[in-house]
Order: structure tokens, then sequence, then C-alpha cells
């Protein structure tokens, strides 16, 4: 379905989070085993080739995860984060992230009410694995994400995406936001561009689902 601006309505919170809350005992395998899940490490290898490129070391000392789930994006990077920050919409996931041990702080909170919680330029790498895709406008997150990352740091996210324009939403209530979408959504907020790549994050019927991996860089 495409959609234009004006159609494009949010994601109802409470749909996410009944949706997430029944789906969390058995999220893990669901998604790793059965759809092939593979978004934090194509993550976390789209940041080390961003940092190797700025000839930085990939070390961040505070970390924020957005729509952290049950922690699989924190376990990717925790040998590489001094201090991660979880938010997430559903308090039965947030359970799960919580006995990881992987977070030193964890929040039942939408992701934007959570950067919004967050000083200026406090964070070193904001992180959103299969998470963009509960979104249709990108805005407020880019813009939340900018003001709370520090100069030189990070927002890495994982997307569904499509060949045409803009946003559309599929079958499954995800979001696809188009490349082209994307690359002017970071730039209107005033990040630049590290990283864009077409990777898929998950499989459906066996088959990958077009995605993007993108790193955005604060000046
Ligand atoms: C497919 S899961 C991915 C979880 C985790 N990032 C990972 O890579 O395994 C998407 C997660 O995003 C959360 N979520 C969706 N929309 C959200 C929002 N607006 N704010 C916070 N969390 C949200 C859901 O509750 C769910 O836990």
């Amino acid at each position: 379905m495409r959609l234009d601006a004006e159609a494009i309505a949010a994601m109802p919170q409470a749909y996410v989070q009944a949706l997430f809350d029944q789906y969390a005992p058995r999220f893990e395998t669901a998604l790793v085993d059965n759809l092939g899940y593979r978004g934090p490490s194509l993550l976390f290898r789209a940041v080390l080739s961003a940092r190797a490129a700025a000839r930085k070391p990939a070390f961040f000392k505070r970390a924020i995860d957005l729509g952290c789930g049950t922690g699989l994006a924190a376990g990717a990077f925790a040998k590489e984060v001094d201090r991660f920050i979880g938010f997430d919409l559903s308090p039965k996931m947030i359970e799960r992230a919580r006995a990881t041990s992987l977070y030193a702080e964890l929040e039942v909170a939408d992701m934007v009410q959570g950067l919004r919680s967050q000083p200026d330029s406090s964070a070193n790498l904001v992180l959103a694995a299969d998470a963009m895709v509960y979104l249709s406008d990108l805005a407020p997150v880019l813009n939340e994400a900018r003001r709370v990352l520090a100069a030189g740091g990070l927002l890495a996210f994982t997307a569904e995406t499509h060949e045409g324009d803009g946003v559309v939403i599929g079958a499954g209530l995800r979001y696809a936001h188009s490349a082209s979408y994307v690359r002017s959504a970071i730039a209107a907020a005033g990040l630049a561009l590290a990283h864009l790549e077409d990777l898929s994050a998950r499989n459906e019927d066996n088959v990958p689902v077009p995605g993007l991996v993108v790193v955005a860089v604060k000046g």
C-alpha cells in the first residue's frame, strides 16, 4: 500500500506493545532460527567499517538501543560499549533484555520519548535494529538522535525498503522506507550519511526481505 505524507498514520503503540508482549517468549527462536534474522551483526559490521573509514576506534562509552527487544543488538556490540541504555515499548521484551545483564539502564518507553529523556550530546552511539520498521515518519527519531549524540557519534539502523519513493506499509504492518527517503531524512535532521548498503536483515518465506543498513554521523 503506497501512502502519501498525510495518509501515513503512526503505528498505534498499543498494537506494537501487545504484539511484542505476546511474542517475547518465542521471539529469538522465531526471528533468529525461523527468519534468519541478522540485523545486529549487519549493524555491527557497518559500524566497524564506518569507524575504520573515519580512522577512529570502534569503542563507545555510552550507547542507546532503540526498540531493544530482548537485547540481541546489545549482545552484538557488548565488547565495544561501556554502558548500554535500552528503550522498548514492550514490558515483556524489556524483562528479557533485563535478564541478559547487558544494559545499565532499561525503560519501557517509546523510542522518541526515550531519546527525549536524554541530555544533549550524551551518547556516542544510537542503534535501532529492526525497529524503524514500526515508524512511518523517521524525522522525529532522527532529530532526537542528532540532539542526543555527541559530536562524532553514530546512529546505526536497519530499515526495510522498496524500489519506489517515500514510505509504504506492507501486509505485515511494517513500514518500508525508500533509500531516497532515508537519505533526505538523514540530511534534513542535520546528520551526515556515512554508510548506506542494500542488505536484508531477515527472510520471509525463505526469501530475503529488501533492506538497508544505514550509519549516519553527527558532525
Ligand atoms: C523486531 S523487534 C527487534 C528487537 C531488537 N532490536 C533486535 O534486534 O532483536 C522490534 C522491537 O521494537 C520495539 N518497538 C517497536 N516500535 C517501538 C517504538 N515506537 N518505541 C520503542 N520500541 C518500539 C518492539 O516492541 C520490539 O521489541
